[in-house]
């Protein structure tokens, strides 16, 4: 067949080779499985970075990122890169209801008066600030449970976002109106596209960068609620029994592990009981 003199040149790939060597290094160091199916991901996403280095083409930036003498800290762009961060308000609300239901009526019942809560692979901070807003909203309905948030992710990009509390107006859809009056400001400027998180709820919750495929996590051991959801699916299985484990070792007695939709920790060894779909009690 002839070639169209009209043909869009490509912009050239990754070699096989140098796909391999980054996604060796992607999973070795957060664990993300990067399959050969990914690398037409992978490219279209490292472009942004070879053309913020003005380096000519994908390829030189694997000769950039292995000679590099600060290897590490190029590194954590190429992780930025690797990391998926779809996220939503209210995403998944059962969690939410079941906290608001169950979970901490039953805490405030017993006396307990401050509420740990940990968002494990945090992202931009959309769950992070849900809690809060569900926290807020818990206070206000009577017994007055205080509280703090852990906010934490292998991404420094969605960290900063989660830091500065600003978001697209079109992400506070799924926000209930009256939330959104109590929690959420507009900016004065009726054309900007950006709102801003009240400040009575970003001085509850605190960012930082905290890898999950680490051995160890240098986070309090008596967390109430730890929610790592939607992340689990993105490591292989032993990493994912691994990172469980190690969750699980955070929670106090009767505190919470909350999972994303698809994700499981039946069939691993953990000390856990299925309380409802997706959410375990520590034993
Ligand atoms: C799909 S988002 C999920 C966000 C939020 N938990 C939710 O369910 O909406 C997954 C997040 O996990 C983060 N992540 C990936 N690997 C990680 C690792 N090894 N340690 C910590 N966070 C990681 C990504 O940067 C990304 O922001």
């Amino acid at each position: 067949m002839a070639t169209s003199p009209y043909a869009v040149a490509q912009p050239e790939g990754l070699s096989n080779r140098n796909f391999t060597r980054l996604a060796e290094v992607i999973n070795d160091t957060s664990g993300i499985k990067m399959p050969i199916s990914k690398k037409t991901m992978i490219e279209g996403r490292l472009r942004r970075r070879v053309a913020a280095l003005e380096l000519p083409d994908l390829n030189a930036y694997c000769d950039y990122l292995f000679d590099s003498s600060d290897f590490e800290a190029e590194l954590i762009h190429l992780i930025n890169v690797a990391t998926t961060n779809k996220t939503d308000f209210f995403r998944e609300p059962a969690h939410f209801e079941f906290m608001t239901r169950t979970a901490l009526p039953a805490l405030a019942e017993a006396g307990q008066r401050k509420v740990k809560i940990w968002s494990a692979a945090a992202s931009i901070g959309a769950e992070a600030y849900t809690l809060a807003m569900v926290m807020e909203e818990f206070r206000r309905g009577g017994p007055g449970l205080d509280y703090s948030i852990l906010a934490t992710d292998i991404c420094t990009e969605v960290l900063a976002q989660g830091t500065s509390g600003r978001f697209p107006k079109a992400m506070i859809d799924p926000v209930p109106i009256d939330l959104r009056r109590r929690y959420i400001l507009q900016s004065r400027d009726p054309a900007a596209d950006e709102v801003r998180i009240a400040p009575a709820l970003r001085t509850k919750v605190a960012f930082a960068r905290l890898n999950l495929i680490d051995k160890t996590y240098p986070v309090g051991s008596d967390m109430d609620f730890i929610f790592c959801r939607n992340i689990l699916i993105y490591f292989d299985k032993p990493t994912q029994e691994r990172v469980l484990s190690r969750l699980c070792d955070h929670l106090r007695p009767g505190g919470y592990l909350v999972l994303g939709h698809s994700e499981s920790a039946v069939g691993v060894d953990l000390p856990v009981v299925a309380v409802v779909n997706t959410i375990f009690q520590k034993v």
